[in-house]
């Protein structure tokens, strides 16, 4: 991998290229200082357009309404003067900002028709389509960018970092193998390829394989802020499937709870590695409260339906009826909101009946939802919560062969996985309500 520029103040334009490869880069492989490099890029180039749009593309990844406006501002101010690539990219954060993410990925296609090996542009697309749940888009996406650019052009690797996630969303594990590895040849820093591939460990129930790869490459993980604590929510799980569960506590607190940043992928991390340690019996104690009340300023945002069903789960758990603000949650005609209201609020509403009400109509509810999950976003692995939390509340609520049921689908779908083969013999213990 090619060294970081220092961070200079003298304006050239050589030190402009520089500066903006770093960004590129750190764009690319998730680093969590990206905001000091776009920092350092705006000292040398104060009204550098695709700064402020990869700004706005910042906050609209945060998944808040309350951060759309400023996103927004911040698009519509470069677009004045920008080149028609930078003009795309604003036009693009201007529709997502307005919760029309189908406007957004046309212009972000658009930029790469112009250029191929438009790196950036790629990646953002390929997050706005993982924050979609659009499995099929999403390794399209991938596809379309690694077979039409050079392969020597800048960012190749974090590309075929992209395509190997896709290809574990969309079910093909070997391709996802081969290019997740030949990610990592051409670029050991990229994080999302190393990930992608913790994925595969994931989908084949080998939790041992998993945790070895995840120690491999330590490094392409560290350094990537709330990246870094989904990488280490993924060891938690592999611990977790491994009856480790000292170990994934330990994880817990050390690492998922230990920064809080009103991320709402954090709030996801820790609420479901909470309920899967939980459900093996451990005793979390009073990290439901916490959980939930440092969850309360997503709470009413309605901004993501992922995260409002995390945050439902951790405000039932520490005793708080979700019902009682999800008929608060803002409504309206965009894109999130729709996924809201027919997705999100139906979800978070089945938990808190079986959760709060013991009665067995949630878990069946969230089961029927099942084709609908992936309208909340976030990967197969992230969204397996639901599978685990319709199977322990159908049993906590007395429909036990609706739930033996549940368990042989997913034994006959993955015939290792530890969780259901667990299920299968002795139900766990009932979560208090
Ligand atoms: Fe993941």
């Amino acid at each position: 991998m090619t060294p970081e520029p220092e961070l200079s103040t003298e304006r050239s334009p050589s030190s402009v290229g520089s500066l903006r490869r770093a960004v590129h880069r750190g764009l690319l492989t998730h680093r969590a200082d990206l905001g000091a490099r776009l920092d350092a890029l705006a000292a040398v180039a104060p009204h550098d357009a695709e700064v402020a749009t990869l700004r706005a593309f910042g906050m609209l990844f945060l998944g808040r309404v309350s951060l759309r406006a400023p996103a927004r501002e911040l698009a519509v101010r470069s677009l004045g003067g920008a080149a028609r690539r930078d003009r795309l990219l604003a036009q693009a954060a201007i529709a997502w900002a307005d919760d029309e993410p189908d406007d957004a990925l046309r212009s972000l296609a658009q930029a790469q028709e112009l250029d191929p090996n438009d790196a950036v542009a790629t990646k953002v697309e390929h997050g706005l389509l993982f924050v979609l749940g659009r499995s099929k888009e999403l390794h399209r996406c991938a596809r379309r960018a690694v077979e039409r650019r050079d392969p020597e052009a800048f960012g190749h690797g974090a590309l075929l970092g992209c395509l190997a996630f896709a290809n574990v969303e969309t079910g093909e594990l070997e391709a996802a193998l081969r290019f997740g590895a030949e990610a990592l040849e051409r670029e050991p820093e990229d994080a999302w390829g190393a990930h992608a591939i913790a994925h595969v460990f994931d989908r084949v129930d080998d939790p041992t394989g998993g945790l070895a790869h995840l120690d491999r490459f330590r490094s392409a993980t560290a350094g990537c802020g709330v990246f870094s604590r989904h990488v280490e929510w993924h060891r938690a799980v592999f611990l977790v499937e491994l009856g480790r569960f000292d170990e994934a506590l330990a994880l817990y607190d050390d690492c998922l709870a230990r920064v809080w940043c009103e991320n709402y992928r954090d709030a996801s991390n820790r609420a479901s590695l909470l309920w899967y340690l939980e459900r093996e019996g451990v005793e979390v104690d009073a990290r439901w409260t916490e959980l939930a009340r440092v969850c309360e300023p997503l709470f009413s945002d309605g901004g993501s339906a992922f995260a409002l069903v995390h945050c439902a789960l951790a405000s039932a758990r520490a005793g708080i009826d979700p019902r009682r603000w999800l008929g608060t949650v803002p409504t309206g005609r965009g894109h999130q909101a729709r996924v809201v209201e027919e997705v999100g609020l139906p979800v978070a509403r089945a938990m808190a009946q079986s959760l709060l009400d013991g009665d067995s109509a949630g878990a069946v509810a969230i089961r029927a939802l099942r084709n609908e999950l992936p309208r909340l976003g976030g990967s197969r692995a992230q969204r397996d919560l639901f599978d685990r939390v319709a199977i322990d509340l159908a049993f906590d609520s007395g429909a036990t062969p609706f739930a033996r049921a549940l368990i042989e689908a997913r034994l006959e779908q993955r015939p290792r996985n530890a969780f259901a083969r667990r299920r299968k013999w002795a139900p766990s213990r009932r979560t208090r309500p």
